[in-house]
């Protein structure tokens, strides 16, 4: 076991590329690069909802903000050049399932051409030591079993979000194969000092997600207007986990790839324990519960598209190489949403607890 943790003192003035800046996620990695000194630059479209976590924390303050598009390859290249970062993250996606079956085309163009796009300008920008490519658990095939899902395992995805993300996958694979540092590369022309993954998270919550059609913005829009919530497949299980759980992953999976190169270069895992994989009805009633007065639900029998049922991800490897798990309990994570939420019903400064919840994590991290 390698005694690795998020290292301060390596993203102090370290450059990072982080597509997707203006999302929930990208917001709250910027927030949490930010506080650990590095220099990040932002590439992404205008913030997705109204309000967001980027506007709110005036994110784009600490941020070089670069507001354009994945599909753009020209763009994208001039904005890697430009910015000459050492570490890549790419966020950047069309992330919602159900908008996926309303833009199959945007969705596959953006999540995987952009992809593509991104991988390009890596080549074309000799600054770059490693690239995380944020993926999904819903990339691979789901044979509806028990098991957890390794790395290893088949890409699929039932629809056309999943499957976009099982071939930005694919595409990752490829390119690594091709271009870059990898055990197993047939490459002609390798750059060998660029070190690429891939992370596959599960479903992500956490303070300052106002994500359409995404079940707790859906609470905490209801319990802000005094609403009760309108369920759907309240027995669907989710492996739910705070945002600040792959994050940290994504870092750690980032330092190792800097620092050890090809050894890490693959797909990997970052998944809640599995006693937080809960049904959608029990993250309602406790958040309903922490919530407190005028916050209710009532189930909504309509007919819904398809999602997959639950699908498990098998996190030993990150366990073991990268000394990753999960921090935060369920519990936990609703009491931070739950706090988060009454900071932004009250005006309190969101910068602010923000950065205080990265505290209480980085604090975890550490027990
Ligand atoms: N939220 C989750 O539960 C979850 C779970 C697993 C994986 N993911 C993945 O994590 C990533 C971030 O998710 P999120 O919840 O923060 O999503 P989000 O919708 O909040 O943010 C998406 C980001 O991508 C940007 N974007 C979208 N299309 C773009 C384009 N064509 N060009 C440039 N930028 C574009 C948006 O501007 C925004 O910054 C996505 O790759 C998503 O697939 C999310």
């Amino acid at each position: 076991m390698i005694d690795t943790v998020i290292d301060t003192d390596f993203w102090k003035g370290r450059s990072v590329f982080l597509t997707g800046h203006t999302g929930f996620k990208g917001a709250w990695l910027s927030l949490w690069l930010n506080k650990m000194g590095a220099s990040v630059t932002g590439y992404a479209l205008s913030p997705p909802t109204v309000p967001s976590l980027y506007e709110l924390c005036r994110v784009g303050e600490l941020t070089t903000s670069i507001i354009a598009d994945v599909r753009d390859l020209s763009s994208l290249k001039a904005a890697m050049i430009q910015a000459q970062p050492e570490v890549v993250i790419h966020i950047a996606a069309q992330a919602l399932v159900r908008d996926s079956y309303q833009m199959p085309v945007e969705t596959y163009a953006t999540n995987v051409m952009g992809t593509v796009h991104l991988l390009e300008a890596v080549r074309y920008c000799g600054s770059v030591r490693a690239v995380v490519n944020v993926t999904t658990d819903k990339c691979y095939e789901n044979r509806e079993w028990a098991w957890g899902y390794r790395e290893n395992e088949a890409m699929g995805g039932y629809d056309p979000y999943s499957s976009s993300k099982a071939c930005s996958e694919l595409v990752t694979a490829a390119y690594r194969r091709s271009f870059f540092a990898s055990s197993r590369s047939h490459a002609l022309t390798p750059s060998p000092a660029v070190a690429v993954a891939t992370a596959r998270a599960g479903n992500v919550i956490g303070g300052g997600d106002w994500g359409k059609d995404r079940l707790v913005p859906d609470c905490i829009r209801a319990f802000l207007k005094g609403e009760p919530v309108h369920l759907r497949n309240p027995d669907a299980i989710r492996p739910w986990q705070h945002v600040l759980e792959p994050l940290s992953g994504y870092m750690l999976l980032a330092q190792r790839l800097v620092q050890d190169g090809a050894k890490f270069a693959d797909a990997w895992n970052f998944g809640p324990e599995d006693q937080d994989a809960r049904d959608v009805g029990w993250v309602v009633a406790s958040l309903c519960k922490k919530w407190g007065s005028g916050a209710e639900y009532t189930i909504d029998d309509g007919i819904h598209p398809h999602e997959a049922t639950y699908l498990k991800l098998d996190c030993s490897k990150a366990r073991a190489y990268l000394n990753w798990r999960s921090r935060w309990n369920l519990d936990t994570t609703i009491d931070a949403i739950v706090r988060w939420t009454k900071a932004y019903q009250d005006g309190t400064n969101l910068r602010q607890v923000c950065m205080k919840q990265i505290d209480e994590y980085e604090a975890s991290l550490f027990r």
